[in-house]
């Protein structure tokens, strides 16, 4: 298993281009499973997870390509069921069941176990699929989803926690092929669900209203190949403001689009950032102390969940003390103890973290173990006095192109120590 090293108290500065966003591409990936004809996605990052995707899409039976950042996917004949094998490396993987939902009328795919962020139920997904006149059941652990016909019809896919992402999408991609209208309110906004919606209404799907609470899908007969760029990454970009807002003088995105970002740079703003926006560059000036924040994670366009370790690092080392609350995911707090290792004050109560800053963390070897939790280590150790070792990196390579690379770019002393499993 690699491991990255980070010496800490190198500044950044310089320029960073935002890699494509992984979720959006991982389901527009699935969404080609739609139609017959063949579909070109670029700006898809090389991601761990984007691996896992075009395997299942192959086991399915499309033809899949790769030329860089540019995939071609044909799925001209296709099966319905995905192996655990495959399935149980990404939870993202259950959102081939939509699509494959909508073109064949069934679908059968391993059902996704919990993971370390929390318990991650799919029960709105069903109960979307439930609406479209299907019959859902778990059988040896697959889910198996099957209609004579899949009928338009109103549902409201809010659950306890808020919409959900990964349950609009699959619920949006089966509609595409219903009989008549779908009405989901309660759907997810989220920049990412626009994005697929966008490529479904390339393919020929009849769709408004996506990126607000209330999507309507006009169902048509059949969907054709369309060619697609993915969104840039918001939740990489809000990742590289906030290592500069640490440990930059002065850092540069490219290839990124604020509107997607506007709670992440209004927090850093209020973090005592200064932030320039053009076109698709934003450019950001930080390296000094924190202003303690209050955050809460919202669905979009409230602050991300997918941003919440990334900020408890920075707010680490305020100026005094902050509290982070996360709705969306309330477990999510592995790396708290891992920071605190590294010399942070954090106090959890329930799914709110206080955080009272401190003027300097040291370098720690920590355990990477999720994704985003692995990403705050990182930014951590930019900062933090000598060595720090983060272990267990195939977490951050699910999400992050080249992470090491780009940090390195910046001016960052990090290297990566491959290691045989
Ligand atoms: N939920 C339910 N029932 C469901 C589905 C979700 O109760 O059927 C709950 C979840 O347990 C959670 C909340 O609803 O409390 C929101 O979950 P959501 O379904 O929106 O999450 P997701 O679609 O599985 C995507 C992203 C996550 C991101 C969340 C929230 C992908 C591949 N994943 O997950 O990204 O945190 O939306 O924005 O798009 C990441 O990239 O690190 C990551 C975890």
């Amino acid at each position: 298993m690699d491991k990255i090293i980070v010496h800490g108290g190198r500044p950044l500065s310089g320029f960073v281009k935002i890699s494509g966003s992984k979720n959006s591409a991982l389901p527009i990936l699935a969404a080609t499973l739609l139609t017959r004809e063949q579909c070109i996605i670029h700006s898809v990052p090389d991601l761990s997870d984007i691996h896992y995707m075009l395997q299942i899409l192959s086991h399915l039976g499309a033809q899949v390509e790769r030329a860089s950042g540019t995939v071609t996917i044909q799925a001209d004949t296709v099966q319905t069921t995905a192996p655990y094998e495959i399935v149980r490396k990404m939870r993202a993987s259950v959102c081939v069941l939509g699509p494959l939902l909508g073109r064949h009328k069934e679908a059968r795919v391993s059902l996704p176990g919990g993971c370390v962020i929390g318990d991650r139920p799919i029960d709105l997904h069903l109960k979307g699929f439930r609406a479209l006149n299907a019959a859902c059941r778990v059988e040896a652990g697959d889910v198996k989803v099957f209609a004579d016909e899949l009928r338009g019809s109103t549902m409201n896919l809010e659950g306890r926690q808020g919409p959900t992402v990964l349950g609009t999408d699959n619920v949006l991609m089966a509609a595409t092929l219903a009989e008549g209208t779908t009405v989901i309110e309660g759907a997810a906004a989220e920049p990412e669900v626009v994005d697929l919606a966008n490529f479904l209404i390339k393919m020929g799907a009849k769709i408004e209203g996506a990126g607000t609470r209330r999507i309507t899908i006009e169902g048509v007969k059949e969907l054709h190949g369309a060619e697609h760029a993915v969104i840039p990454d918001r939740i990489e970009a809000g990742t590289f403001l906030v290592a500069a807002a640490l440990a930059g003088t002065e850092v540069t995105l490219r290839r990124v689009n604020a509107e997607h970002l506007n709670a992440v740079l209004n927090a850093l703003a209020d973090a005592g950032c200064k932030l320039s926006i053009q076109k698709d560059t934003i450019t950001i000036r930080g390296g000094g102390t924190a202003r303690p924040l209050q955050l809460i994670t919202e669905p979009y366009p409230g602050f991300p969940t997918d941003m919440q370790a990334q900020m408890c690092a920075l707010l680490s080392r305020a100026n005094g003390e902050s509290l982070v609350t996360e709705t969306v995911f309330p477990q999510r707090f592995m790396h708290v103890s891992e920071l605190k290792r590294m010399g942070a004050e954090i106090a959890l109560d329930g799914a709110t973290a206080r955080i009272t800053g401190v003027a300097q963390l040291s370098g720690a070897p920590v355990m990477a173990s999720d994704l985003r939790a692995s990403a705050a280590l990182v930014l951590a150790g930019l900062v933090a006095e000598g060595m720090t070792e983060v272990n267990r990196v195939y977490h951050i390579d699910r999400g992050y192109e080249m992470i090491d690379e780009k940090l390195a770019g910046l001016g960052a002393e990090i290297e990566r120590v491959k290691q045989s499993a």
